[in-house]
């Protein structure tokens, strides 16, 4: 949508008019934004805060005001006549509550299908934005953990992007350690002549990973080579950079197919990426004087910290500090991003603190956290087993991400053909749903909680068809699908002709959550909450189902769909499995 069509959030069409209704209340006070939050619906949809903190500018300045209430009622009486607005009234210290009209609420739905639900998205304060997440590392297999990043950051980037910012998604994979040369020196030992080495030869990558890492902890010649081979790798030596390219190319076909089933976009700019800046970066740093000498290391001190944070190490080799403190130059200067988001592990929270206490003495990054550009470290917990443990398998391993997807799925299919499916639909429609139920079962599991909380993996409760789960969800939406196709009417000329008509009190709630729906992305963008969305997602099945319960099957019914799906359903299929699978992969955003 262009800026012109973009009428913003309920919040923002009543800020406007509250806007005005200031502007004649208390001409004087130009700065005063209007505060609107949603309310108590006991007393109405939205309320208006100002009142209070007016009065404790305006009082003993000479205003002919005498508190807080005379404020908030002078805002009331002053606001703009409007078609948005049924009634008003006030509340304690000068709350100005209002009750949205019905009429405004179906014209409004109904114009947002016509015109598309991304003319209400939240206008956020940033215009590009880069969300570094899933970021594995090379040689080693994406396990649960990366599985978290991959989920969260994809979730963030689309709920931006429905913002209208700009995302650079970045998988910053770790392709650039002291593990290279181990990989490298083992890659020649095993194949001397090297033009064979293909994926087929390596085989298994982590297996390879592994029995390198035997050899090098076990022979001290072939440590000694390994070391020797960083420096040359990283000195840029032909014959090093082709066997590391080699093997980088494996992994990368590896996490392709991951992303693929998961639906995921990522452009990969890996640690090697930054590499040739860090020189020049860290002597930017070191004019500033950020840079010290610590045994035998260079070194930013970080007041508060227990340790500093090493940018050179004492062997003179580049680390994760560097390259990170490398990428954040890059993104803001070169990328011109204006909020860098990092999803990882909250294991690593005391990095990017270093990172971004770093950049702000450099001057990169304002002090404090609420102006731009801005850096987030999105942290997430971890995945626990039935014991309560970190999430393994029975042989200890860490828990391959394609298993877990596998396994998901083959759950799904045995479900729908226990369902009798096998015989009603062909192998391919079988297989897509499962794949949708399946994998959007885990996503929606892994996203449903608050990410700092550690969440416990288990497959018959994220397969439930009741409960909060992404079967129910669908669920949900399958049967509002059944009924559109059942009507026999072409759904494009409905949301043109059809009246929209909230009678009942569960029509209403119903057509204003509906309407809600930008103002909770803003809110999951501005706290990088996806579970505010997904929150929102359940409670919106909550009121199809009161709604579908209690009221005639009018046409809002269809309505529903349309507003869940109509961005998506303009470059749709007709195929209803394939929408499906789009549900489940992807657009529990939209
Ligand atoms: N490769 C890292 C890991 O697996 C995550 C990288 C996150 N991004 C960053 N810019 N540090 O733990």
């Amino acid at each position: 949508a262009s800026d012109e069509e973009v009428v913003g959030t309920v919040k923002d069409q009543l800020a406007k008019l509250f806007e005005e209704s200031l502007r004649v209340t208390v001409p004087d006070q130009t700065d005063t934004d209007p505060l609107i939050a949603a309310c108590n619906p006991r007393f109405g949809d939205y309320q208006c805060n100002n009142a209070m903190s007016l009065w404790t500018k305006i009082k003993g300045t000479g205003s002919a005001f005498t508190g807080p209430q005379p404020v908030g009622q002078a805002i009331m009486t002053n606001l703009p006549r409007s078609e948005m607005i049924e009634s008003c009234s006030i509340a304690g210290p000068g709350f100005v509550n209002v009750k949205l009209s019905r009429q405004w609420i179906a014209k409004s739905i109904q114009k947002m299908l016509i015109k598309g639900i991304e003319t209400w998205s939240p206008k956020l304060r940033v215009k590009r934005a880069v969300v570094d997440f899933s970021s594995p590392n090379i040689a080693k297999e994406m396990h649960v953990g990366h599985l978290r990043s991959t989920i969260i950051g994809d979730t963030l980037a689309r709920m931006l992007e429905f913002s209208n910012v700009e995302v650079l998604r970045r998988n910053h994979v770790g392709d650039w350690g002291t593990q290279f040369g181990m990989l490298i020196e083992f890659l020649f030992e095993k194949f001397p002549n090297m033009e064979v080495v293909s994926d087929q030869a390596i085989g298994d990558l982590e297996a390879f990973y592994k029995a390198s890492k035997q050899r090098f902890d076990s022979d001290p010649g072939f440590k000694e080579r390994a070391q020797q081979a960083v420096v040359s790798l990283q000195g840029g030596q032909e014959k090093y950079r082709k066997a590391w390219s080699q093997i980088c190319e494996i992994s990368r076909k590896g996490y392709e197919k991951v992303y693929q089933r998961l639906g995921i976009v990522l452009e990969e700019k890996g640690e090697s990426f930054y590499n040739p800046y860090i020189p020049g970066v860290l002597e930017e740093l070191a004019k500033k004087g950020l840079i010290e000498e610590s045994e035998g290391a260079r070194v930013i001190f970080i007041e508060g910290k227990k340790y500093p944070f090493i940018v050179v190490k004492s062997d003179g080799g580049f680390n994760y500090a560097s390259t990170d403190l490398t990428a954040l130059w890059y993104r803001l200067n070169e990328e011109k991003a204006e909020w860098m988001i990092y999803v990882t592990d909250v294991g690593q929270r005391e990095h990017f603190e270093m990172l971004f206490t770093a950049a702000k003495r450099a001057g990169w990054l304002p002090p404090g956290d609420n102006s731009y550009p801005k850096a987030n470290h999105v942290g997430f917990g971890l995945v626990l087993g039935e014991d309560g443990k970190r999430f393994r398998t029975r042989s200890t391993e860490v828990v391959k991400l394609v298993d877990l997807l596998d396994e998901a799925k083959s759950r799904c299919k045995a479900a729908l053909v226990e369902r009798g499916k096998a015989e009603q639909w062909t192998e391919e429609e079988l297989e897509q749903t499962a794949e949708a139920v399946g994998y959007g079962a885990v996503k929606y599991a892994d996203l449903k909680n608050n990410r700092l909380t550690n969440y416990t993996f288990n497959f018959d409760q994220m397969l439930n068809d009741q409960g909060n789960t992404a079967v129910y969800l669908l669920y949900a939406h399958a049967r509002i699908c059944s009924i559109i196709r059942k009507s026999g009417k072409d759904v494009e000329e409905l949301k043109k002709t059809g009246a929209l008509v909230l009678e009942h009190p569960n029509e209403r709630a119903l057509g204003l959550h509906l309407l809600q729906f930008a103002e909770i992305v803003e809110e999951a963008c501005t706290n990088l909450l996806p579970n505010v969305l997904c929150e929102y997602l359940y409670n919106l099945s909550g009121h199809f189902t009161t709604f579908y319960t209690n009221c005639q099957l009018r046409i809002m019914v269809n309505l529903v769909v349309n507003v869940l799906w109509g961005q998506r359903r303009r470059q749709a299929d007709s195929c209803c499995v394939k929408r499906l699978q789009r549900s489940c992969g992807n657009a529990f955003i939209y």
